[in-house]
């Protein structure tokens, strides 16, 4: 019970779309399995792969809804290869399954097993399940879900229609962020949306659970950049490359006042601080691929002091002068050409 009402207060699960309809984003993807929907009988196996937190668990559990309604569970095996101890467990489960479950609903021949993190079975375990869905495709369909399809045996892949799921887009993300925030009561801000969105990079869990814990930090029910920021522990990228910024410029001084500003008002810690300035200089289009690399090298260097237990106000302003001194060199080679 504990989990079930524990289960309940997570949005990702109280908002996981339970048609295809309701998914985010995954046009192209849906509209082919809407297809095979049409006519079940013509479903291959079926291959989901890709990056986390994008809907595959939840496509592959719609597509279950959609064949068989309220029944589904009767018709639905969801094992997780990495959970089970070994393909054995796996046979064993499927041979179960395939005897006691009633093979075919309606217009559905088959029988539906879902297999999650399949990327996760060892090789000798891959050409078990290969045979296994030979003798088995008469009266099952398979969903194969992993984050690599890379890593899954070519047999198997040839076996199935392959959908790929990449980052989900960034406006569709912050709808339905802020869809999720409407239901909740909560007003969030578009620039703290925009945040979310950014640090999810395409991953839509990781973008609820941060609206879900940023919704609680706050009384009152708004949710604002500020909020975000300490919610996902990054101050706020413009206020990192500003740092960068003054620092590769030469101005020290006024990168040092910065860099207090973001420890002040943040909280954060030195190599929270460093991972983010790492970030930023990637993003950073005014430095060429060598004068990433270099800085990439100092980053490397301080980040491994502050392992090893280094002071982090002295560090991280250790690096800016490094950035600073950087600079410069640019500066000179530039005067020189
Ligand atoms: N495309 C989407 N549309 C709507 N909600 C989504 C979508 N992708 C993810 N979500 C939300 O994120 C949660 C997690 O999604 P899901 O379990 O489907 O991810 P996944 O791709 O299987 O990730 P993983 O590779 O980590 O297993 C869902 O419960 C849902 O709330
Ligand atoms: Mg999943």
């Amino acid at each position: 019970m504990a989990a079930t009402s524990e289960e309940a207060l997570m949005w990702v699960e109280k908002y996981r779309p339970k048609t295809l309809d309701e998914v985010v984003d995954l046009h192209d993807i849906v509209e082919s399995l809407k297809a095979f929907m049409r006519n079940p009988k013509t479903m291959p196996h079926l291959m989901l792969a890709g990056i986390p937190g994008t809907g595959k668990t939840t496509v592959a559990l719609c597509i279950a809804h959609e064949l068989f309604g309220q029944n589904w569970r009767s018709f639905t095996l969801e094992l997780n290869a990495s959970d089970e101890r070994g393909i054995d467990t796996v046979r064993e489960r499927i041979k179960d399954f395939s005897r006691y479950s009633r093979t075919g609903f309606g217009n559905i021949p088959f029988a539906l097993i879902i297999l999650d993190e399949s990327d996760q079975m060892t090789g000798p375990a891959q050409t078990a399940l290969r045979r296994i869905m030979e003798i088995g495709s008469r009266t099952s369909r398979f969903i194969l879900i992993c984050n690599q399809s890379s890593k899954i045996i070519e047999p198997i892949q040839s076996r199935c229609a392959i959908f790929r799921f990449s980052r989900l887009d960034r406006q569709a993300m912050k709808e339905h962020l802020q869809c999720i925030a409407k239901k909740e009561n909560v007003k969030l801000q578009p620039e703290a949306a925009e945040r979310i969105v950014d640090y999810s990079e395409g991953d839509l869990r990781h973008a609820i659970n941060a609206l879900q814990t940023a919704s609680a930090y706050r009384e009152g029910g708004i949710v604002d950049e500020k909020t975000v920021s300490l919610v996902i522990g990054e101050a706020s990228p413009m206020l990192v490359q500003k740092m960068i910024r003054k620092a590769l410029y030469g101005d020290f001084m006024e990168a040092r006042k910065t860099m207090y500003d973001i420890m002040g008002s943040y909280g954060f810690s030195g190599s929270e601080i460093i991972r983010q300035i790492q970030r930023e200089i990637f993003k950073m289009s005014d430095l060429t691929p060598e004068q990433k690399a270099d800085l990439s090298n100092l980053i490397g260097e301080y980040d491994y002091r502050l392992t090893q237990g280094a002071n982090s106000d002295i560090q991280l302003s250790a690096l800016l002068a490094q950035f600073a001194r950087f600079g410069k060199s640019i500066e000179e080679s530039y005067a020189t050409k």
